[in-house]
């Protein structure tokens, strides 16, 4: 790590260092403690029994075809093997086992559609549509190992489509439906996926919007390995159409069988790859397996959220195409036959109070959601969800970004009656699942704070050499043990997991965070401390975003800094250096030049490359960027600027005088 990051995580900590006097603490109500699935004993259990831990787990909470023989091999470290000669299909214990259990008329999903369209789908209806999807998947060519993209909106076909995948052992490859079509060309082409699932659009804002057409333009020039596009119909948008490659779900998948066997798959057989901003330009696949995986998702949801499966509704409000949306919308809740809402659009259509218009309607009892979106919320005004009726609710999550105490007593007094325990969980897409939360019947909840690791799960705050750091001091968050969910690679690229994760700190896995130990020893988040940004809960490289940038003719250099930003926790700021034309053109203008055209442009353009969620909010124009003698970009200064500070030490740059250039010339 450059001093540079660790400069600017210090800073980070020393702003949140007044949190850390944290004085409120919120138990659990009697009633809810002695209710609740996870019980203070479970730290003790856990403890004493080590890996056997998560083998009991792994027997309690999944059916196995095959018993596996060995809980844990570490002896390829850093590279993990779980449940070693066990077989399991995901599907199978998402799906027909709860029919088979006599739950099928238990409703898995249900989904809002954003123009108001409603779907109930039963366990049983779930089952067969995952059937006659893997019937059609496999009669396309599909074989267990091979990759599918999945580039759906928010409907029940992308959780139908992951599970015909792993039912037949194919791995998916979720990609976010609002990446744009070169974003989901490089991920495809990493992969090398055979088979695209797409929708011919959605609806966003109250309009039908289009998303086939992204695909049409990813494989258009008729290079890639995708041998099939497979496209569910949702709005009415007219599509382009490829003969031979191109099929309607509604006339394979909805006629195909509804007889499918599911055969068990080795516990370490690929479930799936997730393409997430690292710090280099090119994104990571990071690749999940099967039993370890499962086995944490299935734990962590119904102790984090204290899942009552026969009476809770559960509403995770992430996007697929996030590992949130993989581990708590798809496999964590139905592997535990829960319940949930599926909601397609935006929390703003047709008005503000969409979301508690569907707690109420659906009396949904857990929501997990981000920081983002409950502080959008509380600027929209507490009157709107006071319209309406959010007893349902027992339990709140929070995910993706650390929750500011402000937010978290909003979340708590608003949405949760004052009642609610509130469990903020950290996690990331290389862990698969929840790492530190507490637990919501036996944690005193302090807000703000994810506070302790879950049972069975070793993690520790560390200083730069890799020693524990004391109560009330700062460092880094490592993993100390390895955990069943976690990644087993980077696709296509082990040398970059080993450097990326395991080579900052000896034996330790390195998440990336900065984080906190307070006086009574919980834990606390303080954001990344490398060059990845945490936009709306959402993962950015910095350096995407500046490769981005300079692959536009106008951009000569650029620099991007994640700035801190009241509702979307940081936003991009965007710093560039013209050439060509449009560097002439701003020269011949002087100082007064309006660069007003080329920054729309340039924001459009990074739209493009990426997807809108990666727009700058900011892009300023400016004439240096400031460097260090070796040539590295001294980020820390531009986030000072971009964040209206005074600019910190200048002493190490190559050429001191930078700085003052670009904050003149910024004032005028
Ligand atoms: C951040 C999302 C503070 C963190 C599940 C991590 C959090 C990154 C929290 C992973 C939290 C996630 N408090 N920060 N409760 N949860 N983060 O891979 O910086 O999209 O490294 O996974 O989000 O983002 P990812």
């Amino acid at each position: 790590m450059s001093q540079d990051n660790a400069t600017s995580a210090q800073s980070n900590g020393d702003a949140l260092e007044n949190l850390l006097h944290e004085g409120r603490q919120f138990p659990p109500s009697d009633e809810f403690a002695a209710n609740a699935v996870a019980k203070p004993s479970v730290y003790d259990e856990a403890a004493s029994e080590g890996t056997e831990f998560w083998a009991r787990q792994a027997r309690e909470l999944l059916s196995w075809e095959q018993d596996f023989t060995q809980t844990l091999d570490w002896s390829e470290a850093p590279f993990a093997k779980w449940f070693i000669g066990g077989k399991v299909n995901a599907a199978y214990n998402a799906l027909d086992r709860h029919v088979e259990a006599g739950n099928g008329s238990r409703v898995a999903i249900n989904f809002e559609g954003e123009p108001g369209d409603v779907r109930r789908i039963t366990y049983a209806e779930l089952t067969d549509q995952v059937k006659q999807a893997a019937n059609t998947i496999e009669s396309l060519g599909v074989k267990k190992g091979d990759r599918v993209a999945i580039y759906l909106p928010m409907i029940p076909e992308a959780v139908i489509s992951m599970l015909a995948c792993a039912r037949i052992g194919a791995v998916h490859s979720v990609v976010f439906g609002g990446f744009s079509s070169d974003a989901l060309r490089n991920r495809i082409d990493d992969a090398e996926a055979k088979l695209v699932i797409t929708a011919d659009g959605t609806y966003r804002r109250g309009k039908p919007s289009p998303l086939k057409n992204a695909v049409d333009d990813a494989l258009a020039d008729g290079n890639s390995t995708v041998e099939h596009v497979l496209v569910v119909k949702r709005n009415e948008e007219t599509v382009e159409w490829t003969e031979g490659r191109d099929l309607w779900w509604d006339k394979t998948v909805a006629t195909a069988s509804k007889d499918h066997t599911a055969v068990g798959h080795d516990s370490e057989h690929p479930l799936y790859v997730l393409y997430t901003s690292g710090t280099t330009g090119k994104p990571k696949g990071i690749l999940h397996t099967t039993g370890g995986y499962l086995t944490q998702c299935a734990y962590t949801h119904k102790n984090v959220f204290d899942l009552k499966p026969e009476t809770d509704v559960y509403w995770c409000a992430a996007d697929i195409g996030w590992v949130t949306g993989h581990s708590y919308i798809t496999y964590g809740p139905l592997l535990n036959g829960a319940s949930i809402v599926m909601y397609e659009g935006t929390p703003d259509t047709p008005h503000q109070g969409r979301w508690w218009e569907i707690v109420e309607k659906y009396k949904v009892s857990i929501l997990y959601a981000a920081p983002t979106a409950i502080r959008t919320m509380m600027k929209w005004g507490e009157d709107i969800p006071a319209k309406y009726n959010l007893s349902s609710l027992r339990v709140l999550g929070s995910v993706g970004e650390p929750i500011n105490p402000e937010a978290w007593m909003w979340y708590r007094r608003v949405i949760g009656s004052d009642a609610t325990p509130i469990v903020d969980t950290w996690w990331q897409t290389e862990t698969g699942a929840i790492m530190i939360s507490p637990l919501p019947g036996v944690t005193a909840a302090k807000p703000g704070a994810a506070q302790v690791p879950l049972p069975g799960i070793n993690v520790d705050v560390v200083d730069e050499s890799g020693e524990s750091v004391p109560n009330g001091s700062g460092g880094y968050l490592v993993v100390r043990e390895p955990w069943p969910a976690m990644l087993r690679g980077i696709w296509g690229d082990p040398e970059r997991y080993k450097e990326t994760y395991w080579s900052r700190f000896k034996d330790m896995y390195f998440a990336g965070d900065g984080a906190k130990r307070d006086e009574d020893g919980d834990i606390w988040l303080l954001g990344r401390v490398d060059d990845v940004m945490n936009i709306s809960g959402h993962r950015l490289s910095t350096t995407e975003i500046e490769s981005a940038l300079v692959s536009h003719p106008s951009v000569a250099e650029s620099a991007v800094v994640g700035a801190t930003d009241e509702t979307t926790g940081q936003a991009v700021v965007a710093f560039v250096i013209l050439r060509g034309e449009a560097a002439e053109k701003v020269a011949a203008q002087g100082e007064d030049a309006d660069t007003s055209e080329v920054v729309a442009e340039l924001r459009n353009h990074v739209g493009k490359e990426i997807g809108p969620i990666a727009k700058p909010r900011q892009i300023l124009v400016v004439s240096e960027l400031p460097k260090t003698r070796s040539g590295k970009i001294m980020r820390r200064l531009l986030k000072d600027v971009a964040e209206n500070r005074e600019v910190g030490d200048v002493s190490t740059l190559a050429d001191s005088s930078v700085m003052n250039q670009i904050t003149q010339g910024l004032k005028k």
